[in-house]
């Protein structure tokens, strides 16, 4: 099977190196890939928002099955755009992609089925959203409903923050906003939960927890995730049925009455007050760095299972996992989320030995000469496989301190809420 992978970030690497283990596997494509990928694939320098570009690449390389790791092509429709010409493609279509696309979307999905989550409302203007506020109890927490990179969250802690909130967001800094969605705070613990679907058959696809602030003690500034853990501390089967009974079989129901499926990946953001799972958001693929840090632990080959998913087959196969505990690190380039250097030579990193139980998974990278360059905000993904979350932490330490790269930094507490 000729596979193309489209995006470039540590989750796109981890896909790579898990799916280049599979004997049905000849050649992969990592579009556009980094300079992780560069060693176990063809990289191709392309938009991947330009969909009439990358059916010409697919059709002239022959390539059999292409997988979609972040969410704006899949949002855009990239999958709906290349099955009209009968590629293979797993992720979700246009209309399932808008539970992430659009919160109000998945809001009002859980309003009919019955869903739990924080109780909302939706505003049309600043006036309305601000008339509401007056009165209004706090912390609450106002979204933008676009896509927003993550960033179109705020909790806010009085009347100043909120009314500060909706004017940012009305006025167009997660791009053009007709409304605003505006929650109830919900007090209990993270985690996300992952299933994979052919449309038909839904297999979980564990469970994992991240830390998306920048600084240690989950302070400071939002980012994409500097590091996470799995499993869960929360999972149990008894939390299990109940995320699947009242959360995801009720979703796929939705969408099914909407006349569609799901295939691909779902995240479902939750938070689990009292041992009560509450849909916080959806994510339409796998979560970075959740997905660097999940699939190590996979046993079952990955190209047999999402090939199985877009021929309709998950039901045939049986996917395992290690026992083991898994966390993950992310070495990020100083300054990040704000401004930092790029083009930053990283020294040694080719020279790391590892053991089978050590990853790297590159994000922001590229590769010139032969040498590896920090190129972005989050650079390279560190993970390790342990009985004990306490051991995975100390080895990935211990790792990115043998590579001795002074552009960098991490948190080194990742996991905090499972080690001490
Ligand atoms: P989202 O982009 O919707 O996942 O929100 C980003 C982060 O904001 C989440 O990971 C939570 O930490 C927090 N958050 C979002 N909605 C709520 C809520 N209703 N109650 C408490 N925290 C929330
Ligand atoms: N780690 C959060 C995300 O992928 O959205």
């Amino acid at each position: 099977m000729r596979i193309a992978i489209i995006g470039s970030g540590g989750r796109e690497h981890a896909i790579a190196t898990t799916i280049s283990k599979s004997s049905l596997i000849k050649e992969i494509f990592c579009i556009p890939g980094n300079a992780g990928t560069s060693k176990i694939a063809t990289n191709v320098e392309m938009d991947i928002n330009q969909f009439d570009e990358l059916h010409k690449y697919i059709k002239d390389k022959f390539i059999d099955l292409v997988v979609v790791g972040p969410e704006q092509p899949l949002v855009n429709g990239i999958v709906d755009y290349l099955e009209q010409f009968n590629i293979k493609v797993f992720g979700p279509n246009k209309i399932a992609s808008q539970l992430e696309g659009s919160k109000i979307f998945t809001k009002k999905l859980c309003q009919k089925y019955n869903i739990p989550t924080a109780n909302f409302g939706i505003f049309e203007n600043k006036i309305d959203a601000k008339k509401f506020l007056e009165n209004a109890k706090y912390p609450n927490v106002i979204k933008a409903d676009n896509l927003a990179a993550g960033k179109g969250v705020y909790i806010c802690n009085n009347k100043q923050e909120s009314f500060m909130a909706v004017e940012e967001i009305f006025d167009g800094k997660f791009g053009e906003a007709k409304n605003v969605l505006i929650e109830e705070f919900l007090e209990g613990e993270e985690m996300s939960y992952f299933i994979i679907s052919d449309g038909t058959t839904v297999k979980s696809f564990e469970t994992a927890q991240d830390h998306k602030r920048v600084l240690e003690g989950d302070s400071g500034k939002n980012t994409g995730g500097m590091g996470a853990y799995s499993p869960s501390r929360l999972i149990s089967n008894d939390l299990e049925n109940k995320i699947l009974d009242k959360i995801i079989k009720p979703t796929l129901k939705g969408l099914s009455d909407l006349g569609t499926e799901y295939k691909g990946f779902l995240y479902a953001g939750l938070m689990i007050v009292e041992n009560e799972p509450y849909l916080i958001e959806y994510n339409v693929r796998m979560g970075d760095p959740e997905c660097q840090t999940i699939l190590p632990k996979l046993k079952t080959d990955l190209a047999e299972i999402i090939d199985s998913c877009c021929n309709k087959k998950l039901a045939d196969i049986n996917i395992e996992w290690t026992n083991k505990k898994s966390l993950c690190v992310v070495l990020c380039s100083k300054g990040y989320p704000d401004t930092y250097q790029k083009n930053v030579l990283i020294k040694n990193l080719e020279n790391l030995s590892l053991n089978e139980d050590n990853f790297i998974f590159h994000a922001g990278t590229k590769n010139e000469n032969d040498k590896f360059f920090a190129t972005g905000g989050r650079v390279l993904n560190f993970i390790s496989l342990s009985d004990d979350f306490l051991k995975a932490r100390n080895e990935v330490h211990q790792c990115i301190e043998k590579l001795d790269w002074n552009g960098g930094f991490y948190r080194r507490d990742i996991g905090y809420k499972v080690i001490n």
